[in-house]
């Protein structure tokens, strides 16, 4: 396993290009399982989840190959059903090709994921969804198994206890794609990501409107095709190099950042005291004074996104002042505090919600990575503490982030990644 070494204290300055977005590649990479062709999908980010997807793929007999960034799916012909626990265990994200693999093979069998650091992940509104439409699905042996003659179109309200799914959105547009008739998903996520999914679909011939809105509208169709497409880049990264420049006082663009992917995280660290200036070569987020305490509160977008709560809670832990951190996404996504309290970080945890005390400076410590987002509030932590910060099971972070320390050093952090004995 591997281990990130930092020493703080460098301020960053300079330009970092993004990588394409994980979380529009996952689903994407499933939807090619509806074709009766080729695709061939790009600026596909090189990373673990990534390969575990294509293991999964090639597992149900799917060609797939990946070379500098573009996967060449070949599905001619794939037939086998099942997803596998060995696989599915370690990627909750895996549920996406349950849609797909339905809706094209009329059965498919996919691991249960199983919960994880940041939360319970139940599957319950994928299996709402999916029923709608006619799949009759049980729970057997620790597998989801899905079967149906022929999909149906209908409306289905897909909204849960937390808001959308982002997921299950997936997984019922792709499904609904080669259902007879129109399906309405009402309460659907309106992720950047989901979007990117639906454009992809489009290109394969789907029928699809609404997408980016809270009522998507799918027109079954009797067959996709495979298309050529480039994937968005991740806005997860982009906010997570915006923070990474406020945490250290520094001046840095980010090549590939969409504004429009990232509202609320621009509005939050405005309100914090930084200038962030869209320029042609990217956007500019630049320290002109010191940091602000504001309060967050984690919704489905286009609200604040949970997946930058954790980096978010960092830059709060030096930021003079209380601040207050809301979950209601993943309501228990707290595993950076108390390693952030090992750095000196003075974060109450008040059910769903964190009270963070902001302190003059962090102290660089030992600390675990454990979930990807958490991994990547610890380095940041680690740029801005005093002296050396050792963050080991990086395997965390190398699922979410490509090359991070490399990208980090070019802007001028004292970052090394190296084996741990
Ligand atoms: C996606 O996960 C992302 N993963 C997550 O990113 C992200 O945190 C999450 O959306 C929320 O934005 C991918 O896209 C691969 P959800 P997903 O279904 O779809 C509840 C990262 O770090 N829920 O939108 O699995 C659920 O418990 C990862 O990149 C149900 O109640 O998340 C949560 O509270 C982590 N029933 C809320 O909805 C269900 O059937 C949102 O979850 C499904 C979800």
């Amino acid at each position: 396993m591997d281990r990130f070494i930092i020493e703080g204290g460098a301020r960053l300055k300079g330009t970092v290009e993004l990588s394409g977005a994980k979380n529009a590649a996952l689903p994407i990479l499933a939807a090619t399982l509806l074709a009766d062709s080729k695709s061939v999908i790009k600026n596909v980010p090189p990373l673990r989840d990534v390969y575990t997807m294509l293991r999964i793929m090639r597992v149900l007999g799917v060609k797939v190959s990946m070379e500098d960034n573009v996967v060449i799916v070949e599905p001619r012909g794939y037939s086998n059903y099942t997803a596998p626990y060995k696989l599915v265990s370690t990627m909750r994200a895996s549920v996406c090709v349950l849609g797909p693999v339905l809706a094209k093979l009329k059965l498919a069998e996919v691991s249960m994921p199983g919960g994880c650091v940041i939360g319970p992940r139940p599957i319950d509104l994928h299996i709402k969804g999916l029923s709608a439409i006619g799949a009759d699905i049980k729970i057997e042996h620790g597998y989801i198994v899905a079967s149906a003659k022929q999909l149906k179109g209908a409306r289905v309200y897909l909204g849960g206890n937390f808001g959308s799914s982002v997921l299950a959105t997936a997984n019922l547009m792709m499904a609904a794609t080669l259902a007879k008739g129109k399906t309405v998903i009402e309460s659907a996520a309106c992720e950047p990501e989901v979007c990117d999914l639906a454009k992809f679909l489009i290109k394969m011939g789907a029928k699809i409107k609404g997408h980016g809105t809270p009522v998507v509208e799918i027109e079954g169709v009797k067959s996709l095709h495979g298309a050529e497409y480039t994937i968005i880049d991740d806005r997860i990264e982009a906010g997570t190099f915006m923070i990474a420049s406020a945490i250290t006082g520094g001046d840095i663009v980010i090549k590939g950042a969409n504004v429009e992917h990232i509202g609320a995280v621009i509005d939050k660290l405005q309100c914090a005291g930084l200038k962030i200036t869209d320029t042609k070569e990217g956007l500019r987020v630049k320290t002109i004074r010191s940091l602000r305490p504001v309060d967050v509160t984690t919704l489905p977008y286009p609200g604040f996104p949970t997946d930058m709560q954790a980096q978010m809670m960092a830059l709060m832990s030096i930021t003079k002042g209380i601040s207050v951190i809301t979950e209601k996404v993943y309501p228990e996504r707290y595993m950076h505090v108390s390693e952030l309290a090992r750095m000196g970080g003075q974060v109450m945890l008040e059910g769903p919600s964190a009270i963070i005390k902001g302190v003059p400076r962090l102290s660089g410590a030992p600390v675990m990575a454990s979930d990807l987002r958490a991994s990547a509030a610890l380095i940041l932590a680690g740029l801005v503490a005093k002296g050396k910060t050792e963050v080991s099971r990086i395997y965390h972070l190398d699922r979410g982030y490509y090359n991070i320390e490399e990208k980090l050093e070019k802007l001028g952090a004292r970052i090394k990644r190296e084996k741990e004995d």
